[in-house]
């Protein structure tokens, strides 16, 4: 009763921040995201009446007693459906840095969740399997299905789950990541959720939010990168006004983030069509298209060469291997 899957993160171009039901993971809004190329997880599950107790290991770095209980309660959900208490060994491992700035609990619990059910022969479908990843980590539902994928708010478990809006090829969007921090942020993102309706911005930020999700996913049905990138980055700093103004206020940004931020504004002003996104730490992903990438990689080289750079194409969503 084995099996192995592999995940990729998603870059969220409408963010998911706050939710209406913290058990459940049920979001306040719908957001909308593209799976990674370059960024993803990939996990073997075997369950045995050999083992006495549940193992996690985690090949490329150290999982804390936190990260490892989130694992096992997710075990739990799955042995759950399936009626079956057998203990697992997990091996996983991610392709990327763990505090880049990529969403490792999206690609981890998404291919834990296809790599579990099936080693238990679940055999779920799409929706199904991203309604389950949702429940260890909102964002990991968005890297079940392919591409360009958008999770729906609903007040039911059932309602709420990821589809693709369009497949990887739909359009050459690039994400390139620039970890411009390595250390571990100061305050976990789950966290960050249940303080954003302390801001005074918050509701202003729901109300607005559907019109948003709206507009955006008609620009990327006319292709219009334009209104995309100014959707994405207006979106991003208006998350983060929300994160400023909670008690306590949480600042992920550095005085890097800020500075490529302006060189982002600047390289625009010249011609340059790029947009930043930010989820809830200090590194970028810098919004392009195929035809600036190699323009914008050699402006990074004059200021922040010195940083990580990985370059996502859109990809498709989990996968068993
Ligand atoms: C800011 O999915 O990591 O990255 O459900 O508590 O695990 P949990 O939260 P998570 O939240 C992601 C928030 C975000 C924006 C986004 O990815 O949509």
């Amino acid at each position: 009763m084995k099996a192995t899957a592999t995940a990729p993160s998603n870059i969220a171009f409408i963010k998911f921040f706050g939710k209406m039901n913290e058990e459940l993971r049920l979001p306040v809004n719908t957001s909308i995201s593209m799976c990674l190329s370059d960024a993803f997880t990939t996990t073997t599950v075997e369950f045995s009446p050999d083992y006495l107790s549940d193992s996690i290991e985690m090949t490329d770095g150290i999982l804390s007693r936190a990260e490892k209980e989130r694992i096992v309660e997710h075990l739990d959900r799955i042995r759950k459906i399936a009626k079956n208490r057998l203990f697992a060994k997990v091996v996983t491992r991610n392709s990327f840095p763990k505090s880049s700035g990529i969403a490792s609990s999206a690609s981890g619990f998404a291919a834990l969740t296809l790599a579990a059910s099936s080693a238990l022969n679940l055999n779920l479908n799409e929706k199904e399997l991203s309604i389950i990843a949702r429940l260890a980590s909102g964002s990991a539902s968005r890297s079940i299905p392919d591409g360009f994928v958008e999770w729906k708010k609903s007040n039911t478990s059932q309602e709420s789950y990821a589809y693709s809006l369009y497949p990887p090829d739909y359009w050459d969007i690039y994400d390139i990541v620039v970890v411009v921090e390595k250390e571990s942020k100061p305050v976990t993102t789950t966290d960050s959720h249940k303080l954003a309706a302390g801001s005074p911005f918050y509701k202003t930020r729901i109300i607005d939010m559907d019109n948003k999700v709206k507009t955006f996913k008609h620009a990327l049905k006319r292709k219009d990168f334009h209104l995309t990138g100014e959707i994405i980055e207006g979106e991003a700093l208006n998350m983060h006004a929300v994160m400023l103004t909670s008690h306590p206020p949480l600042l992920y940004w550095t005085e890097k983030t800020v500075s490529l931020m302006k060189e982002v504004w600047q390289w625009r002003k010249n011609g340059t069509e790029v947009y930043f996104t930010l989820d809830a730490g200090p590194n970028l992903h810098l919004i392009c298209e195929e035809k600036t990438v190699k323009n914008i990689l050699s402006n990074l080289g004059k200021s922040f060469g010195q940083c990580e750079i990985i370059v996502n194409k859109p990809a498709n969503g989990a996968r068993l291997i």
